[in-house]
């Protein structure tokens, strides 16, 4: 995919889009967020809907953006300006590529502070330290204004690297392997933090849903986490769906991701949580809960110090295969759109969304006093974009599939690779018309406090 020239080129191979569509998916979002959001919004009852959206929207959304892609063959602007001309879909992608920026912004943060980790673990720095020194050296580190800022610039160096010199011969190589030692890694971590002592209020603290501790805003994050997990409302998926072979079978595709990334969430909380009650942590400390509670575990198991530096790397390898699938969104649209050389687009968005992460970076210590509505910087870009942008892009993205593309055309892409049964077809099609933009707009309008859903409750 480097190079003009090249620039459609497809996957190489059905594992290679299984690999890069669950590298983009697997990442952060699984192992960092969902715990930590996981862990605000009150354990099983937010899993249970986010469990819901998943199933009811993310996979019919995935769907339909790996449609979009592979029918258009374009970024995620050009598919709607090729499929839908002279219409005002196009815009969708315009949202999707001011997503990516604000994304990749704070992910790189979050990212840069996994490298800085690979780096304790190497030197055994997790060694005798009390659950309270671990959780204050966290602190002090990400509030410096020189360390983190740095690793998330080496990050977003990597990231741009990677990119321009095509996803193909490294990424599809690598997650390969990669990806599967993940998940060892992380089932490892799951058997170590299920033995220690005090772990079954953990597990029942993510798997026994009490729904009095369910907020809209907690509804709302589930519904935006489903998409951040998955990589879907920017188009990402439309961007790398074009690069997939008519032979493949979407469908397969779409379900093979959507059920490894949500594996992987849930194996990553269950790894978590009994610790985090095992060590008396709280559950709702926020985005520090994954770099304190782990080195803990890793403390007390033989082998701790290997498994921590495997951890950390494996860590950053998910954090790069999503951040690069980000990045390749707006890449993507520069060099088709704005008729940029790719290696130019690349450099430019690169230095751009580094600026940005500088300041989310900074936004955790020296500028932690500037807030809006009382949310940092870094908490601004994650809330909006996650909360809001992914899933108005996915409304739109479900209408857009359901009234305007429709039936017809849509089993027809879908059976270029593989058979889809008509009971199927009408399941999906009556989730992408009226399931999910009608569930997608009231959770955002409850969540943004522009409608109360207990409106429609029976009175008590
Ligand atoms: N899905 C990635 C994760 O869970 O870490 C993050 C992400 C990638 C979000 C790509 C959005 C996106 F388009």
């Amino acid at each position: 995919m480097s190079g003009k020239q090249s620039k459609r080129d497809s996957f190489s191979s059905k594992f290679g889009v299984i690999a890069a569509a669950a590298g983009s998916a697997v990442g952060l979002g699984n192992i960092w967020k969902f715990p930590y959001i996981t862990g605000v919004y009150g354990g099983g009852a937010f899993l249970f809907v986010y469990l819901g959206f998943i199933l009811a929207i993310g996979l019919p959304i995935m769907l339909s953006e790996l449609i979009i892609g592979r029918k258009s063959k374009r970024n995620a602007f050009g598919a709607f300006k090729k499929l839908a001309p002279k219409s005002v879909w196009k815009y969708i992608g315009i949202l999707g590529v001011a997503a990516a920026f604000m994304i990749l912004s704070f992910y790189g943060v979050i990212a840069g502070w996994s490298i800085e980790y690979i780096f304790m673990a190497v030197v055994d720095g997790f060694k005798d330290t009390s659950p309270g020194e671990i959780s204050t050296t966290f602190t002090a580190f990400i509030e410096s204004p020189v360390k983190p800022v740095a690793f998330q610039l080496l990050f977003m160096l990597l990231t741009g690297a990677i990119v321009i010199v095509g996803i193909r011969k490294g990424i599809e190589k690598y997650t390969k392997i990669l990806m599967p030692l993940l998940v060892v890694i992380i089932i490892i971590l799951d058997i170590k933090a299920i033995s220690l002592k005090g772990s079954e209020a953990g597990l029942k603290f993510l798997f026994h849903p009490d729904f009095s501790k369910l907020t809209g805003e907690g509804i709302l994050s589930a519904l935006g986490h489903a998409f951040f997990s998955l990589s879907l409302g920017m188009g990402t998926l439309i961007t790398y769906g074009s690069y997939i072979r008519n032979d493949n079978n979407l469908l397969n595709t779409a379900i093979q991701v959507t059920v490894a990334d949500t594996i992987i969430a849930v194996l990553a909380g269950i790894a978590i949580f009994p610790a985090v009650f095992a060590f008396g942590i709280e559950p709702n400390s926020g985005p520090g809960l994954v770099f304190i509670t782990l080195p803990n575990v890793f403390q007390q198991m033989p082998g701790g110090h290997i498994f921590s530096v495997l951890f950390f790397v494996l860590l950053t390898v998910a954090a790069l295969t999503s951040a690069i699938s980000i990045l390749e969104v707006v890449v993507a649209y520069f060099t088709e759109e704005l008729n940029m050389k790719r290696k130019w687009a690349t450099v430019f968005a690169t230095i751009f969304i580094s600026f940005l992460g500088i300041i989310c970076s900074l936004s955790m210590g020296v500028f932690k006093n500037h807030s809006f509505y009382n949310l940092n910087f870094f908490d601004l870009l994650d809330w909006v974009s996650a909360n809001i942008l992914l899933p108005l892009g996915g409304l739109l993205i479900s209408l857009f599939m359901g009234w305007y593309f429709g039936r017809k055309k849509i089993r027809k892409e879908l059976e270029k690779g593989g058979h889809i049964g008509s009971a199927l077809l009408s399941i999906f099609m009556f989730l992408v018309r009226f399931i999910a933009p009608v569930a997608i707009a009231m959770v955002l309008l409850h969540g943004t406090g522009l409608l109360d859903l207990k409106w429609f409750m029976p009175a008590k």
